[in-house]
């Protein structure tokens, strides 16, 4: 696992890019496709809109990047907390991305039906590989929770399946990948920033509270596990664990 820190959120965006461009770059001299699992939520928006720009816009091979979802709200795609939709209003749409590399997971219909339907395409690419993604962006949550795996959810600890609807008394109806097709990726970056993060990110980075949010449920088995944060959100984190 590596931790990387940067002075604020636009330093750490940048970082994550160039890191994530260095990383496509290595990976498709070997490989035909790039997977990537795009996280939803705020956070990201900087990021996406900084991957849309230059030099990322040229500097990237679009078109075989192939794109998934950690997880979706179970809202209409045009809704503004539609994570796919936060995607393309800040990258897709600005990129040259054929749309049969893009794989939306489906809203308009049941979340189990959305679910499977997602789930077999994952295994569609997945099945005969070592690896399942490239790589995974995450997010997390105050609470611990990454991806739509919250503290005290029903389908945890996940130990079964890629891909799960789940229902949130707090956050809705959502579609998650489930741990075990995550920790099978390449790489994982958990991508955090800001004040409002620092007490959840230093109690995952504690000895005191192992196992305790779902968070920690992401342990890549090739620990290739990166954490992209800024100051704010590592201001209780030891020195010693910092790169
Ligand atoms: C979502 C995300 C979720 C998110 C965290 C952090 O659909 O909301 O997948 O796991 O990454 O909740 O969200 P913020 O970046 O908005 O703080």
């Amino acid at each position: 696992m590596q931790v990387h820190t940067y002075k604020d959120a636009d330093e750490v965006c940048n970082a994550l890019a160039d890191w994530m461009a260095a990383l496509m770059d290595k990976t498709l001299q070997a490989k035909e496709k790039f997977v990537l699992a795009l996280s939803g939520g705020e956070t990201p928006k900087k990021l996406y809109k900084i991957l849309a720009a230059s030099p990322y816009n040229e500097k990237i091979k679009w078109d075989r990047v192939h794109f998934f979802w950690g997880d979706e709200r179970v809202v209409p795609f045009d809704d503004e907390r539609n994570n796919a939709k936060m995607a393309f209003d800040n990258l897709l749409d600005k990129v040259k991305i054929p749309s049969g590399n893009i794989h939306r997971i489906w809203t308009d219909v049941e979340p189990a039906v959305a679910a499977a339907q997602y789930e077999k395409i994952l295994h569609q690419y997945f099945d005969d590989k070592q690896t399942t993604f490239d790589l995974v962006l995450l997010g997390l949550g105050e609470d611990g929770h990454t991806l739509s795996l919250f503290p005290g959810s029903e389908v945890l600890p996940g130990k079964t399946g890629w891909v799960n609807a789940v229902h949130s008394a707090e956050k809705g109806e959502r579609i998650t990948l489930m741990p075990d097709v995550v920790n099978r990726s390449a790489s994982v970056a958990f991508l955090v920033t800001g004040e409002s993060k620092s007490a959840i990110v230093e109690k995952l980075f504690s000895d005191q509270h192992i196992g305790e949010f779902p968070a920690q449920l992401v342990k890549p088995v090739n620990n290739e596990l990166h954490w992209f944060l800024d100051k704010t959100a590592s201001s209780g984190l030891n020195p010693e664990k910092i790169d």
